[in-house]
């Protein structure tokens, strides 16, 4: 199993989530985060004074999913829906998981996603 850990624009996430449940990847987290990549943030003008914007909006999405197909699946819905090209659209992390059980159940492994 393994957790893809997207963080997108925030404007993104409706046809990013649209995208995922149409393609069969129901269950998602999402938290509102605030970041900044290699830019370090932004410059903004405010009365004619300049100012940095340290920490931008931005939306972690976490999806865990079985198996490496489905990892390059979504990386691929990920990058067709989240990019605009500009700078800050965001990053993916992928991460191994080692277990998981529904509550509900108490089943373990990867037939609880
Ligand atoms: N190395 C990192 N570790 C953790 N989070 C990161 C890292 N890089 C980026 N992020 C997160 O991803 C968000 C978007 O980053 P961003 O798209 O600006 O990356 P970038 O590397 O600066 O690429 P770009 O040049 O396209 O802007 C950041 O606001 C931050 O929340
Ligand atoms: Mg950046």
């Amino acid at each position: 199993m393994k957790k893809i850990e997207a963080i997108i624009r925030p404007e993104k996430l409706p046809i990013v989530k649209a995208a995922l449940e149409e393609s069969g990847y129901p269950g998602m987290t999402i938290t509102e985060v605030r970041g900044h990549g290699v830019q370090k943030g932004i410059k903004q003008q405010w009365r004619g004074r300049e100012f940095i914007v340290e920490f931008l909006p931005k939306v972690k999405l976490e999806v865990v999913v079985s198996s490496d197909e489905d990892v390059d699946r979504i990386l691929g819905l990920i990058k067709d829906n989240a990019a605009t090209g500009e700078i800050g659209d965001g990053k993916v992390f992928i991460i191994d998981i080692s277990d998981a059980m529904r509550v509900r159940t108490g089943e373990r492994g990867a037939s609880v996603i």
